[in-house]
């Protein structure tokens, strides 16, 4: 044997991730003999190890036990989430409504940690690579603080102008040269499908923070998951729900993944209102339509309102246009304090991704709603920690260890986080 047989033994058992006891009954020994074989060689009461076992242990090593899948290129390939094999997060197309909802329930583990009443280090050495190389707040604070929260540590790049790319580095290089450097990544980046070839060029998890007008998974997931939360509280269910889109349809890429993920569901009604040169693509209505879902697409944002559960507002995206103009984005879509009342139930959710618009002229939601408790919006951000730590769990394959993680935290934070905080139906 070329190595001691002490360090070929604690070898093979953490290779097949195995306890003492595992290993011996796998190898057909008693607890006792192997104890003795593992001994430092200068104990008295170390034995050597039969040439026998060594053969059948380096068969075993060798040749997966019955059942027992090979190893895989990638660690993360039994994952829930994967793209081409990987454990990887690119759009919510890689969710059925059951893997969602696991996440959810996922979700709901990480609450007390989110709530700062818990702390968990299951992420404990792990270094996370946030690479931004488009403006952001919510999304780029709230992947760094869920995987702070976890225990891990961030490291983070913003902008093109101070990322090697500014030198012409290509994606693939970029993604290989911080794959050396970190566990997991997540990008943003202005280019659809950019974020596609980040992921290509590695095996550790890489999630899509927004690629151009393309898609925001993480965003959809944390806001089904708010409406599935408030839903519950108020005895609604998803399926039959009624939800208003409202505002930049075209290129809001948080619109373009919620529909989708919303599809899942059954008997849907999207009201979908826009200005002509704003409307939703037609692959994503066609989409809906496919799934039996009812789509009413309308200019009239007060009639479209009617009876919506959900309202979700959107800001122009004026970074992404190109040729159009949004004229025709009159304050005749401002969803305000007045309209709500006029139009909307006690129990309607309003909802926006953020960030909204809050300068003169832009028609955005409006301020006079903040002490509204059917505003959803802080609840909105504020799940995005759990969501995203739920993320984070299944992609480095710990969710089976955050419950058993979890021990209360020193420190103490206020009830409510914002002074405006209101609560809607129980829910703060
Ligand atoms: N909702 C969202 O993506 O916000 P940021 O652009 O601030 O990340």
């Amino acid at each position: 044997m070329s190595v001691p047989q002490q360090t070929f033994l604690r070898d093979a058992m953490r290779r097949l991730n195995m306890t003492r006891e595992a290993f011996a009954s796998r190898i057909g020994v008693s607890r006792r003999a192997l104890d003795t074989w593992l001994l430092p060689a200068e104990s008295a009461e170390s034995r050597g190890m039969p040439e026998i076992v060594e053969r059948f242990v380096n068969e075993i090593l060798t040749r997966p036990a019955d059942g027992q899948a090979a190893q895989s290129a990638y660690p993360g390939s039994g994952c829930p989430i994967q793209f081409e094999g990987r454990p990887q997060l690119l759009s919510v197309d890689q969710f059925s409504r059951e893997s969602a909802e696991d996440l959810f329930r996922l979700a709901d583990i990480m609450q007390p940690i989110a709530r700062r009443q818990k702390i968990s280090r299951v992420l404990e050495g792990a270094v996370l690579g946030n690479l931004f190389f488009e403006a952001s707040t919510r999304t780029r604070v709230s992947f760094g603080a869920a995987f702070s929260r976890l225990g891990g540590s961030v490291c983070d790049t913003t902008g093109f102008t101070f990322s090697s790319m500014a030198k012409g580095e290509s994606i693939y290089d970029t993604s290989r040269v911080m794959a050396g450097y970190v566990d997991a990544m997540v990008v943003r980046h202005p280019e659809r499908g950019s974020v596609e070839e980040f992921a290509r060029a590695t095996n550790i998890p890489v999630i899509n923070a927004g690629d151009g007008p393309g898609e925001h998974p993480s965003q959809a997931l944390l806001d089904l998951y708010t409406i599935q939360r408030e839903f519950s509280r108020i005895g609604k269910i998803v399926d039959g729900a009624h939800i208003a889109m409202v505002g930049d349809l075209k290129y809001g890429r948080t619109v373009h993944s919620l529909s989708k993920l919303l599809a899942l569901y059954k008997n849907l009604r999207f009201t979908l209102i826009s200005p002509p040169t704003l409307e939703m693509p037609a692959y994503i209505v066609e989409k809906l339509g496919e799934r039996n879902h009812t789509v009413v697409q309308t200019t009239d944002l007060r009639e479209g309102l009617r009876g919506a559960d959900v309202v979700y507002a959107t800001r122009i995206q004026k970074e992404r246009f190109t040729d159009e103009s949004f004229e025709g984005y009159t304050p005749d879509f401002q969803i305000n304090q007045a309209l709500v009342e006029s139009v909307c139930g006690p129990d309607t959710m309003i909802m926006h991704p953020l960030p909204r618009d809050g300068r003169p002229g832009a028609n955005d939601l409006s301020t006079d709603l903040n002490h509204d408790p059917r505003l959803a919006i802080f609840r909105q951000t504020d799940n995005g920690i759990p969501v995203r730590m739920a993320i984070f769990a299944t992609l480095m394959g710990v969710e089976n260890l955050v419950g058993r993680s979890m021990r209360d935290a020193n420190w103490k934070s206020p009830a409510y986080i914002g002074v405006d905080d209101a609560v809607f139906h129980g829910i703060d």
